[in-house]
């Protein structure tokens, strides 16, 4: 009799990062693999899912327009927990910080089945920042069985926490597994306009910003930053991929859509991105996945945020939290694109995220924990 294992996500960063996992599962012997989405992202959420070739066993369809937090937390819970109980999983694996993850993991809980939590450890000083990410994450915790900690950083805020070291794994990052599958396998671009960005002699900036701490004027100041720098700048073409969240598109479309070095696209299928970010000379996000993709392509990041649960790459020099000060975002921009010395220190391809390998180490903690097998070493970091 096969165990069953159930990822639950819901959003693209967690449909991009539990992609290798669900691929891993499905191939490892003596488990059954029960993908199940939550739907808090729609289009976002099936086109990773697409780009990846799975298929979620259930879908639990909770998108509805305008619906805040708590009606995507109940919902999650009211429709997870039949499906809990139809499938009877030995284990469920929620990945990172979302309302998504959070929900699925307390209904999980409310069952007593053991929760992985997949990208654990992940810490700022204040519970109110990011929002609600930060409180979702450091629940979690409480809830789960099997931490799986991306780098050794992430290992020791866990340990700081009170938890026991045999219940951690350092895995690496599974979003590196995903954009190292991505990036092998190179494509032309599905969105035909990005062919802009490959014309010889061009210069190619990329921006995304989505978080609700950038909600209002810190993103306003980021997309007059970018005007700024677009008018001075005519050879350099500003990318921005859109969130498919409408207050992201009303925000940016106002103050960019008519300058013609900025180029404004609906999001991005993840081979689109990832190509996209090879392509561009620096990348400017508030996204946490992004911050840790770019270092592994040797692109400089500037964050624009306060902090980060990602020191990691700032660490190495490869990311520098910029925030959203106008004037601070052209200043510092420009330095990467006039200043040969200052790009290449930032310049280096790091990897403190992943090596490629963190699918094969999260299903061999997971398999240890339900007695199939062996954990591997940890990812050294
Ligand atoms: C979510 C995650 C965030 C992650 C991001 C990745 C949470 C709290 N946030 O942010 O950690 O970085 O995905 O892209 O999980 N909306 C609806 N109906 C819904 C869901 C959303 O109308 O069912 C609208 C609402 O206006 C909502 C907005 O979209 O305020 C944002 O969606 P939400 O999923 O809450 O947050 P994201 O910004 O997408
Ligand atoms: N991404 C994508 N298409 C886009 C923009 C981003 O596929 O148009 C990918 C990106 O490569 C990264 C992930 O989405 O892996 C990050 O998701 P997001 O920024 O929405 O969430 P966060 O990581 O901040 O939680």
């Amino acid at each position: 009799m096969p165990m069953t294992v159930m990822p639950v996500y819901g959003t693209r960063p967690e449909a991009i990062k539990m992609a290798p996992i669900v691929q891993g599962l499905d191939a490892a012997d003596g488990i059954d693999c029960v993908p199940v989405v939550t739907g808090q992202h729609r289009e976002m959420l099936d086109q990773v899912n697409g780009v990846f070739g799975i298929v979620p066993k259930v879908d639990l369809d909770i998108f509805a327009h305008g619906q805040g937090l708590e009606a995507v937390t109940a919902r999650t819970l009211e429709r997870l927990t039949p499906v809990l109980v139809e499938h009877r999983p030995d284990v469920v694996v929620v990945q990172g910080d979302t309302t998504s993850a959070l929900a699925a993991g307390l209904a999980a809980f409310y069952r007593k089945i053991p929760v992985v939590h997949v990208e654990a450890g992940l810490r700022t000083a204040s519970i109110a920042s990011p929002f609600p990410e930060e409180g979702n994450r450091r629940l979690l915790t409480q809830i789960t069985s099997l931490h799986l900690a991306p780098t050794p950083v992430s290992r020791d805020n866990l340990l700081r926490n009170g938890v026991a070291r045999e219940d951690i794994v350092v895995t690496g990052n599974t979003v590196i597994d995903a954009l190292l599958d991505v990036t092998s396998r190179p494509r032309p671009f599905d969105v035909p306009s990005l062919a802009r960005a490959q014309e010889p002699g061009r210069r190619v900036v990329l921006v995304t910003s989505h978080r609700r701490e950038s909600w209002g004027d810190p993103m306003r100041r980021t997309a007059r930053a970018v005007a700024r720098l677009a008018v001075e700048r005519p050879e350099t073409l500003f990318v921005l991929p859109l969130h498919a969240n409408p207050l992201v598109r009303e925000i940016f479309v106002p103050v960019l859509g008519s300058i013609p070095n900025v180029l404004l696209t609906d999001a991005l299928s993840y081979t689109d991105f990832a190509t996209l970010t090879a392509l561009a000379e620096v990348v400017l996000t508030d996204s946490g996945g992004v911050q840790e993709e770019a270092p592994s392509l040797g692109k400089p990041v500037l964050v624009l945020r306060e902090d980060t649960e990602r020191p990691e790459a700032v660490e190495a020099g490869t990311a520098r939290l910029v925030g959203t000060d106008e004037d601070l975002i052209v200043r510092e921009v420009g330095l990467l694109l006039d200043d040969r010395a200052a790009y290449e220190e930032m310049a280096n391809a790091i990897n403190p995220y992943g090596d490629g390998r963190a699918a094969a180490r999260t299903v061999a903690a997971i398999e240890a924990l339900l007695g199939l097998g062996e954990r591997l070493p940890d990812f050294a970091g």
